[in-house]
């Protein structure tokens, strides 16, 4: 178990497609898992996807009982999903605040869908099937749009709500 170097915004392998994980039993899904929880506790975030520390593979863990980063969200349950498909239940959205360990130090306002479904894999192999909305379909939202080389400033569609953490928001705990 380790803490990783989190790649940061133009690294190119922020911007590739992410491959599905076809092995559950291979010994190194649990390793990814487990260096990606370490180091998602490191930096207090609230979900990581595994091409921000290097690898390759549809796998994001997010989840919180209570966010420092976050401190007005509802709580969403620890979760760790492979192979995600993601399908839109509502074509209405919500705007909110966004920041991203790969984006240390900005947030931006992020249009999303209000409610998803999204449907995967626990490392057992498990099926994951669960509909949501608001701050938990949008953590989901983040962290599978790393899956397709997407990062939050390019679902942004107004630059000016997007700054430096500690200018838009100077009572909250700053980002690492
Ligand atoms: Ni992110």
């Amino acid at each position: 178990m380790s803490v990783c170097t989190i790649l940061r915004m133009g690294d190119a392998r922020l911007l590739a497609l992410a491959q599905p994980v076809t092995d559950f039993a291979d010994p190194g899904l649990n390793v990814l898992i487990d260096d990606m929880f370490d180091t998602m506790a490191e930096t207090g975030g609230v979900g990581l996807a595994a091409p921000q520390i290097g690898v390759g593979l549809q796998v994001v863990i997010f989840g919180f009982e209570k966010s420092e980063r976050y401190p007005d969200a509802e709580p969403v349950p620890q979760t760790i999903l492979i192979n995600p498909v993601i399908t839109l239940m509502t074509e209405e959205e919500d705007l909110g605040w966004e920041g991203c360990l790969s984006v240390p130090g900005l947030r931006g306002e992020v249009p999303r869908h209000k409610q998803i479904r999204y449907q995967g894999f626990d490392p057992q192999g498990h099926v994951i099937d669960r509909t949501v909305e608001k701050f938990h379909a949008r953590v989901v939202q983040h962290e599978c749009d790393h899956l397709i080389g997407k990062l939050f400033p390019m679902r942004m569609r107004d630059f000016t709500r997007f700054g430096f953490t500690d200018v838009l928001f100077p009572e909250l705990k700053q980002d690492p």
